[in-house]
């Protein structure tokens, strides 16, 4: 019997993590005393290990080693040595991602350079519930570029099989939806593109680190994704840039920087795109976050993908079965996927007055995110969340919509970041 065919609502709480054979990871990460962090796919917790990455580059490599720490301590190769730590983690061979600036930049990079590889094709096929930054990069690269315009499944079509033809360059999709937590398929996407002839890149900010994934069994061609949620890299820490080996010769990315060059310290006059994934990197990169997430990947090693999809799989099903087995009647409405292959590591739950009932959870030591209009989302990272957590989250989130806490006039002042 799979998890998704009968509720775990009446399952021990105790029990669950009894037998929780990734239970041996917490004690790696920094959870504040009270807190039951649900937010991890937005922003994830410190490590221990992360904290000594960042200290030793901070007190050891640049406060004693100073410039010479370029060539001594790794500095220079860092991009390209971290991201051949992500490799494994989303399914790509060695030598195809780097770590570098923004998952917004990374996107204008591999969008330009998709488009610039498919002459004759002028369509970016995209998602209109995306995240917005992937459509706000998608609409500067066609302002940039003469005749290319953008359809979005959600607006022109309801499927991407309905957009994709002919004129299809690129397709830009989210592995899992920010919003909702819906999972895509993606070798059955990135089949149906090739098919069409149209090359893929994929958002894997709420994937990566989340489930285990193919890159290369699914011949993707491009792929951004953050290392500051479910990876635990850091606030603002880089993100990482997946371009198929096949790709490379005839790659040209249009952030032509210095740190891209063939020949950085030749100083010439002339652009020179460096061979390899090396060409991504336009200007220096911040060490310190670098490093931090280079710690923070310590704690990968030894982490079994399928066992933390299974994990990940139960942690959200228990959660979504509590919330219906105990907050019914209270207009709160399940907006993630119940079946297992269609759901990312989040649970969304949409409610009129989602934003003071979140504030209120936060003040309950429950943290969670609010996404406009109303929406309350949580996240679910098997390494440090255990069932127990899950179970007392409900709790409260019960208590707080019995006694309407969340009517406190102080829940609802809308704060900058949500
Ligand atoms: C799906 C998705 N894509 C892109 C981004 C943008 O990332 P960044 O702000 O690091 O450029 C985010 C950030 O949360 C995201 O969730």
């Amino acid at each position: 019997m799979t998890i998704e065919s009968r509720s775990m609502a009446a399952l021990d709480p105790a029990d669950l993590d009894a037998r929780d054979a990734l239970a041996f990871h917490r004690e790696r990460y920094i959870i504040p005393q009270g807190v039951i962090y649900l937010d991890g796919n937005s922003l994830g917790p410190a490590s221990h290990a992360a904290l000594t990455g960042l200290e030793t580059a901070a007190k050891e490599e640049w406060a004693e080693g100073l410039i010479r720490s370029w060539n001594t301590a790794g500095w220079f190769d860092l991009s390209l040595a971290t991201g051949n730590r992500i490799a494994p983690l989303i399914g790509a061979a060695a030598g195809q991602v780097v770590v570098c600036d923004t998952v917004t930049l990374n996107l204008y990079k591999v969008l330009h350079a998709a488009l610039a590889m498919q002459a004759g094709r002028r369509v970016i096929v995209a998602e209109a519930g995306s995240f917005p930054t992937d459509l706000y990069i998608a609409e500067g690269v066609a302002s940039t570029l003469p005749g290319v315009t953008i359809r979005l499944v959600g607006r022109d079509a309801d499927t991407f099989e309905e957009l994709i033809d002919e004129q299809t360059a690129v397709v830009l999709i989210n592995h899992v939806d920010y919003r909702t937590g819906l999972l895509q398929d993606m070798a059955r996407v990135t089949a149906r593109a090739h098919k069409a002839g149209a090359l893929v890149v994929w958002d894997l900010c709420h994937s990566a680190g989340a489930l285990p994934i193919a890159l290369d069994e699914c011949k993707a061609d491009f792929a951004v994704g953050c290392t500051y949620k479910y990876l635990n890299g850091g606030p603002g820490a880089q993100a990482f840039v997946y371009a198929a080996g096949r790709h490379h010769d005839k790659l040209k990315q249009p952030l032509s920087g210095w740190w891209g060059h063939a020949r950085p310290f030749e100083f010439e006059t002339s652009y020179a795109p460096s061979p390899g994934m090396r060409m991504f990197l336009t200007g220096t990169q911040g060490i310190l976050s670098l490093r931090a997430l280079a710690g923070a990947l310590d704690n990968w090693k030894d982490v079994d993908l399928q066992a933390l999809r299974h994990k990940s799989l139960q942690l959200t099903q228990y959660f979504m079965d509590l919330v219906a087995e105990q907050c019914a009647g209270f207009g709160l409405e399940c907006i993630t996927p119940r079946q297992d292959k269609l759901r990312g590591s989040q649970v969304s739950l949409r409610f009129e007055h989602a934003y003071p009932a979140m504030q209120a959870l936060i003040a309950r030591g429950v943290i969670g995110d609010f996404r406009a209009p109303d929406i309350m989302r949580f996240g679910f990272t098997p390494l440090y969340i255990g069932f127990a957590d899950v179970s007392r989250a409900v709790a409260i989130l019960k208590d707080i919509l019995q006694t309407e806490a969340w009517k406190d006039p102080a829940f609802s002042t809308r704060a900058s970041v949500t």
